[in-house]
């Protein structure tokens, strides 16, 4: 998704903003541009990487500058359709994130008053505007084309007679890295890292003026201060370490971040879990948990262990299907799962339930998130920067969270509790075993490689497990691949098994592991090949499969952990064995700050 960044301050800005783009890459884009501050406003952009961008400009003195990486939403990815967009005059150049909703009614007053466009986005009407009304202050004029626009935006703007940066927020993501005399504009923190740890969380409505001096920020014309925070993540989190790509070095994570999100949640006892909730005594009759992409898989398996721990119903809807539904919640926890905080449905989902009267809680990876600061309670996963656009890390961090969450509200007796904590204790070891094996997986993903459809089947709480894998071969290895319940092949999609539709069954050895047995004959007796998930010690499965990826034995409730942590490396080596994009799939974003 698009990203904008800032410099203000004494070295030459050029630099500063071309690195802070490379660090928002992984959001994914299709164009970028910069526009540097002189004496006149300069602005280099095209439909290129940033690398090209970078080797087409000459060495620039300019000390205050913007620059965005695009994500098409509004007109095809080209030159003229890249930001910084600008005015008539060419003094004004604004980056923008967001959707401004009635631009087109607004391109069309401002060209009846002699304004001429140049691109199909909605973002250039905001440039035009500033100059409609810049009066030799470029903040009052903004604020006046605030005024004019509705939709979303995090945006940043200069202006050739001012030496400032002027930018705001609404329903978009926007921060400000203190420097020592300088400041770094994001939409992303780990685009500052390099510079600064210091960062200000923009609020919705806030408008902000920064000079070499200082800042000021007013909301609704009124004066505000907004507190520094600390980012909890170092430069080193979010650089690849010696791996060929963030998604392999971030599924070798994965037993370190287990243990930073259980760490301090366990009791020394090990029999009870603390998660330091504000409201802990929320009484509620049902939990509603939403969210998307791979964070909605999370929650159906979610909903399996919070249903067996605490006997409480919960229901799982897709975050932008729920903006739809006609809900009556009554005494509902509503629970929004999303890695980044920013998704922009799990943002309108989580104010829709709170307009009901619910009490909602966020499962988030980054702290100072949108979703994170509305939400009326918080837990952070602690995953660390997740950079591949691929969720694999933190999705497992968001099933440790879940279990704890289950297990610090259980009906069950102490020691049950006390034993599921232990095994929970176990899983990076569990998980260890499965890197170790690594080859064995690749070899499997060197295989499915060659194939351009594929089903993904498990039974219960397996079942999300099934669709996590197929999602991942689609976004990464851009194989057609459906996740099915195994019970439902045999309604439709039978009709598709064939030699050249290889099927990948997860037969983990819980109530539904003789059913699935059965499936698999079935899937066997229609030619299709077959590979299964499998644990450890598991002598009958290879009677009937054509290959086995091993696992080790868990607890059935822990099963999804280790059987996910497989197919991530099965979707990670099928992908580079067909030579994809691994880290930044096509058309895909990290963050997706759209509807
Ligand atoms: C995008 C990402 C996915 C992610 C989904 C939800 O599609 O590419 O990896 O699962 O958004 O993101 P969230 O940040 O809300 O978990």
């Amino acid at each position: 998704m698009c990203g904008i960044v800032g410099y203000i301050g004494e070295r030459a800005a050029q630099p500063v903003l071309i690195n802070c783009l490379k660090r928002l890459e992984y959001r994914g884009y299709d164009s970028c541009g910069i526009a540097l501050l002189g004496g006149y406003t300069e602005i280099y952009k095209d439909a290129v990487r940033i690398e090209a961008l970078e080797k087409s400009l000459q060495p620039n003195d300019s000390v205050i500058g913007i620059g965005h990486t695009r994500w098409a939403t509004h007109g095809k990815p080209s030159e003229v359709n890249a930001h910084p967009h600008s005015d008539c005059s060419g003094k004004i150049a604004v980056v923008h994130n967001g959707v401004i909703e009635n631009y087109m009614q607004l391109r069309e007053q401002l060209t009846g008053e002699g304004h001429v466009f140049s691109s199909e986005t909605d973002t250039e009407v905001i440039p035009h505007l500033i100059e409609k009304y810049y009066d030799r202050n470029l903040e009052q004029a903004v604020s006046r084309a605030l005024n004019e626009i509705t939709g979303s935006y995090a945006f940043i703007t200069i202006h050739a007679d001012s030496g400032e940066l002027i930018l705001s927020r609404k329903d978009s993501p926007l921060i400000i890295g203190i420097g020592d005399g300088e400041y770094f504009v994001a939409s992303d923190v780990p685009a500052v890292l390099d510079y600064t740890d210091r960062v200000i969380y923009l609020e919705d409505g806030d408008l902000a003026a920064i000079t070499k001096q200082g800042i000021s920020i007013t909301n609704n014309n009124e004066r505000v201060t907004r507190v520094e925070d600390r980012v909890p993540w170092t430069v080193e989190e979010a650089q690849k370490a010696g791996y060929e790509h963030f998604m392999i070095k971030e599924i070798h994570e994965q037993p370190k971040v287990i243990r930073n999100t259980f760490a301090g949640h366990i009791s020394a006892l090990e029999s009870e879990v603390e998660l330091g909730l504000k409201n802990k005594e929320m009484g509620f009759s049902n939990i509603l948990i939403l969210a998307c992409g791979t964070s909605y898989h999370a929650a159906l398996i979610g909903k399996h262990v919070i249903q067996k721990l605490t006997q409480v119903p919960v229901t799982v809807d897709i975050a932008s299907e729920f903006n739809y539904s006609e809900s009556v919640l009554g005494n509902t926890l509503v629970m929004v799962i999303t890695q980044s905080g920013e998704t922009a449905d799990c943002m309108k989902a989580l104010k829709k339930a709170k307009e009901l009267g619910c009490y909602t809680l966020v499962i988030t990876n980054v702290v100072g998130s949108s979703a994170a600061r509305i939400a009326d309670d918080v837990l952070y996963i602690k995953a660390g920067p997740e950079i591949s656009v691929a969720a694999t890390k933190s999705f497992v961090a968001q099933l440790v969270m879940l279990y704890l969450f289950a297990l610090s509200r259980s009906s069950i007796d102490v020691r049950s509790r006390a034993s599921l904590i232990a095994e929970l204790r176990q899983l990076p070891n569990k998980i260890h075993e499965i890197l170790n094996r690594e080859e064995d997986i690749a070899e499997q993903g060197r295989y499915l490689a060659g194939y351009e459809n594929a089903f993904f089947v498990a039974r219960g709480i397996s079942y999300p497990v099934a669709l996590e894998g197929a999602l991942k071969v689609k976004e990464i290895a851009y194989i057609h691949a459906e996740g099915y319940a195994a019970g439902e092949l045999k309604h439709g999609p039978f009709a598709l098994l064939t030699p050249e539709t290889p099927v990948i069954a997860i037969a983990t050895r819980d109530n539904t592991y003789e059913t699935i047995l059965a499936n698999i004959k079935e899937i066997k007796a229609r030619e299709s090949p077959v590979v299964a998930i499998a644990e450890d010690g598991d002598d009958e499965i290879g009677k009937y499969v054509d290959a086995v990826i091993r696992i080790p034995s868990v607890d059935p409730l822990f099963a999804p952990t280790t059987a996910v942590v497989a197919l991530h490396l099965l979707a990670y080596y099928t992908a580079k064995e067909r030579g994809c994009s691994i880290d930044m799939p096509r058309n895909l974003a990290k963050s997706v700050t759209v509807e």
